[in-house]
């Protein structure tokens, strides 16, 4: 569990790989399939800790589960026995709360431990309770648990997102396919993740339309069928990697990818000076060994620039030529990273929401501690283009988003290896 990765830098990365499906698409997909009343088969998983958890959390409910060796699962919700989804898992997996608007929808029921605050910030989940009750359930937190209950079917009902929030878009749609008469979802997340979950429901037979817009219009369906999906490829491992051999003035071509929903991170690498190439499923960056120039970031909900990218541009920037701000949108308390960065010799400060970086020419390796997923993803490039070694403790972190991280680099020709605690 407290593994940790040893990295010699200096390399720079050079070569093909394949990039997982999408992480963030596969945990409200394998929610969504509580809602069909046949088996539903999902195909692309990627191997990661986060689905783990989920699929540990639909087997403690008793349904009933087959996973093949080629990153398929066959899930068949009808065995469920248990409608909790426990603290144990969702304190170290805050999307368990995707269950619930699918639990209420097809089962009228539902209690699930209220996830915690995270190192990036409160979280709250208000909006995905206001979105469920505007749908006529019942939702009150007792005790730790959010314990929700419906009068029969849900009922259809018109509904405005405060905010742009991903988990709340998907929890309030994964409910209102079943519930009675139409829904309209407004200022709806856009998020191609957001898109594979409609198009998942769409093929269990849920009737959706506005699907990729901020308005999502759901006309209820009495009951979801079984479908057979295949999850979208992961456009923030497909950036981690583009990123990575930007940072070390590489040339590299990353295959099974989507650069249709890589608009706004291909442009600021672009702007980096990288020479990209695309194909319908692949993309290629070359830096023709030049060292990258400092691009101005600010983050917010698709399709500007993600949140889940910033951390690694900041490591860019950390290395590249010139002074850059990159400005957190989305999250608070999500430049965090940079303080270990500056361990490493990079010269960032902090003002409110914006870090300054000014590039250096160097990076020296240090010990480090990863705090978050994306902010771990952004130490390993990092140390990745520092010179002398970098120990990156606590990468259970990375585990969690990134299938195969030290393996897929070392195909890149980085020098990285695992220390088992
Ligand atoms: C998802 C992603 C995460 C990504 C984020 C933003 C998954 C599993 N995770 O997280 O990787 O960084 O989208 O793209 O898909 N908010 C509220 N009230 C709510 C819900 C959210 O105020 O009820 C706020 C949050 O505090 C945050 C903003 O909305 O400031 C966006 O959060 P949200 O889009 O909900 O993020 P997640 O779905 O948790």
């Amino acid at each position: 569990m407290l593994d940790k990765l040893v990295i010699l830098g200096g390399e720079r990365l050079e070569g093909e790989i394949r990039i997982s499906g999408a992480k963030n698409a596969a945990l409200p997909i394998l929610a969504a399939t509580l809602l069909a009343d046949e088996p539903v088969i999902i195909r692309n998983l990627p191997h990661l800790h986060d689905i783990t958890t989920m699929i540990e959390l639909l087997g403690c409910m008793g349904i009933d589960l087959t996973i093949d060796e080629r990153l398929g699962i066959e899930v068949n919700a009808n065995t469920i026995q248990s409608f909790t989804a426990p603290y144990e898992l969702v304190k170290t997996m805050r999307a368990s709360i995707l269950v619930l608007g699918p639990l209420l929808a097809r089962f009228g029921q539902a209690q699930v431990s209220f996830p915690g605050g995270c190192a990036i910030g409160s979280r709250p989940v208000d909006l995905h309770i206001k979105g469920l009750k505007a749908l006529g359930a019942e939702l009150d937190v007792q005790d730790g648990y959010i314990n929700a209950r419906s009068n029969g079917r849900l009922k259809g009902a018109h509904i405005f997102m405060d905010t742009v929030t991903v988990g709340g878009t998907e929890n309030v749609l994964m409910a209102a396919v079943l519930a009675e008469g139409q829904t309209v979802i407004e200022n709806a997340a856009r998020e191609p993740e957001v898109v594979d979950l409609a198009n998942c429901l769409v093929a269990m037979g849920a009737q959706i339309s506005g699907i990729g817009s901020d308005t999502l219009v759901i006309d209820g369906v009495e009951r979801l069928h079984g479908c057979d999906y295949t999850i979208m490829p992961d456009r923030i491992e497909t950036g981690t990697y583009l990123v990575a051999a930007a940072a070390t003035r590489g040339h590299v071509k990353l295959k099974d990818t989507d650069p249709e929903v890589m608009e706004a991170v291909l442009m600021k690498l672009k702007e980096a000076g990288a020479d990209i190439t695309t194909g319908k499923d692949w993309i290629e960056l070359d830096m023709h060994g030049c060292r990258p120039k400092a691009v101005n970031i600010r983050t917010a909900p698709y399709p500007a620039f993600p949140t889940d990218m910033q951390a690694q541009f900041t490591a860019m920037n950390a290395v590249a030529e010139g002074t850059a701000t990159v400005t957190e949108t989305v999250f608070e308390n999500r430049l965090i990273q940079t303080h270990e960065m500056n361990r490493m010799g990079a010269k960032i400060s902090i003002e409110g929401n914006m870090a300054i970086v000014e590039g250096q020419e160097h990076l020296k390796g240090a010990p480090v501690m990863a705090t978050d997923l994306r902010a771990s993803a952004s130490l390993v490039i990092a140390g990745l283009v520092a010179h002398g070694q970098t120990l990156v403790d606590r990468i259970y972190h990375i585990d969690r988003g990134y299938e195969c991280i030290e393996e897929k680099l070392q195909q890149l020709g980085a020098n990285i290896r695992r220390l088992p605690e």
